[in-house]
């Protein structure tokens, strides 16, 4: 490693129900395979995925894949502890996963509304788009605008399976976790309000917002 050069550490949360295809989406980006058996992440899993992000810049990401059925459980508290990123992932051929995406992003918003935290960058993940788009279709969902008024800096349809979008989230979600910690370091001075997370903080970022 050169000694110019910066590593970051951004734990990053994988939440949304059951079955969505969390665990394969970070198998997919982390060790590039792809498995159509099932099998239910129980608690927490984890996965670090290192990227050169710059010739100054390491970027180490702490992937998180936390079991959709900890919706129900206590244990979330303690998971989202320290995040700076989160992928809400959904599964686009049932509508109840969509549903659930608020729910997940309430769960957030109540346990990680610290004061002194920095804020969290959020991406949606429209899973699954190899099968279709049957929930965004038949909703009429405008997502550009869902995301705008829900506060997430962007959303993909992915598909683990097929390797659709993923790369591009990632860069999406840690181009605007760099922007946030840049805004902090500025807002260092008193007089700069420092951005809460229920804001609506969108930033422009090419690919984040697409028709
Ligand atoms: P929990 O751990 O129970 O919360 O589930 P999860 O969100 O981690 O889902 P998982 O990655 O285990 O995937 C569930 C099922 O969906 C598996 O059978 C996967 O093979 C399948 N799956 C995941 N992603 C895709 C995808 O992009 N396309 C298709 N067709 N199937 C997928
Ligand atoms: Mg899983």
């Amino acid at each position: 490693m050169q000694n110019h050069q910066r590593e970051h550490l951004y734990k990053i949360l994988v939440i949304g129900d059951l079955g969505v295809g969390k665990t394969s989406i970070i198998r997919r980006y982390v060790h590039q395979n792809f498995s159509s058996h099932y099998r239910a992440t129980i608690g927490v899993d984890f996965a670090l995925k290192v990227l050169t992000w710059d010739s100054d810049t390491i970027v180490r990401l702490q992937l998180w894949d936390i079991a959709g059925q900890e919706r129900f459980g206590n244990m979330t508290r303690v998971y989202y502890r320290e995040a700076v990123g989160v992928f809400i992932v959904f599964d686009v051929t049932r509508p109840s996963t969509f549903e659930a995406v608020m729910k997940w992003k309430e769960d957030l918003d109540c346990k990680l509304a610290f004061p002194n935290d920095a804020p969290v960058s959020i991406v949606l993940l429209a899973n699954k788009c190899d099968q279709g788009k049957d929930v965004l279709m038949n909703n009429g969902i405008k997502m550009d605008q869902f995301c705008k008024e829900n506060g997430f800096v962007g959303w993909y349809e992915t598909s683990a399976k097929d390797n659709i979008n993923i790369e591009e989230a990632v860069q999406c979600l840690v181009k605007h976790i760099i922007a946030s910690e840049n805004g902090l370091m500025q807002s260092a001075d008193p007089d700069v309000v420092k951005p809460q997370m229920n804001s609506s903080r969108i930033i422009s970022c090419s690919g984040c917002f697409k028709s």
